[in-house]
């Protein structure tokens, strides 16, 4: 079953958005099998937005993600992670259509409430970075 990594941002968190997001994917039917509030360190941060590090903003990037608790999610199902990028909408929440959830909960680029993998490999490597296997709950053997 594909799987993919979502995470409420801070600005998120501080919004009490947690829930808000969570039913949304949970409403499309989608299977939560992975949650936690977290503070990220800020290694983990350097090296999960390391694709960014030649960017301007990552500094900014890194300290935003680090600056209060995220609430990191595996979610799984059906294309769950186009899907869900779909549900999140464009990465400027300017840019993002209502329905979406930058759309309709964000204002700037850098506080756009979600993240989440963009591809296969980032799923699983996202995944690997924030959750040991054994923090991820099974539905396969439910009666
Ligand atoms: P995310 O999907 O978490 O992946 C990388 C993040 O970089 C992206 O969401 C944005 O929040 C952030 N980002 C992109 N462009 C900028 C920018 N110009 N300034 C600050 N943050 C940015």
């Amino acid at each position: 079953m594909e799987k993919t990594y979502l995470m409420v941002k801070p600005d998120g968190v501080q919004r009490n958005l947690i829930g808000e997001v969570v039913a949304r994917f949970e409403k499309k039917g989608f299977q939560l099998v992975g949650a936690k509030l977290m503070n990220i360190p800020r290694e983990l941060a350097e090296e999960h937005y390391g694709e960014h590090k030649e960017r301007p903003f990552f500094g900014e990037l890194v300290d935003f993600i680090t600056s209060g608790p995220v609430f990191a999610m595996v979610w799984q199902g059906e294309n769950v992670i186009s899907t869900a990028r779909q549900m999140m909408g464009a990465t400027n929440p300017k840019d993002a259509a209502p329905g979406t959830i930058r759309g309709d909960f964000g204002v700037t680029v850098g506080k756009n409430v979600i993240h989440g993998s963009d591809s296969p490999e980032s799923a699983e490597r996202e995944i690997g970075l924030f959750f040991k296997q054994e923090e991820l709950a099974e539905y396969s053997k439910l009666i």
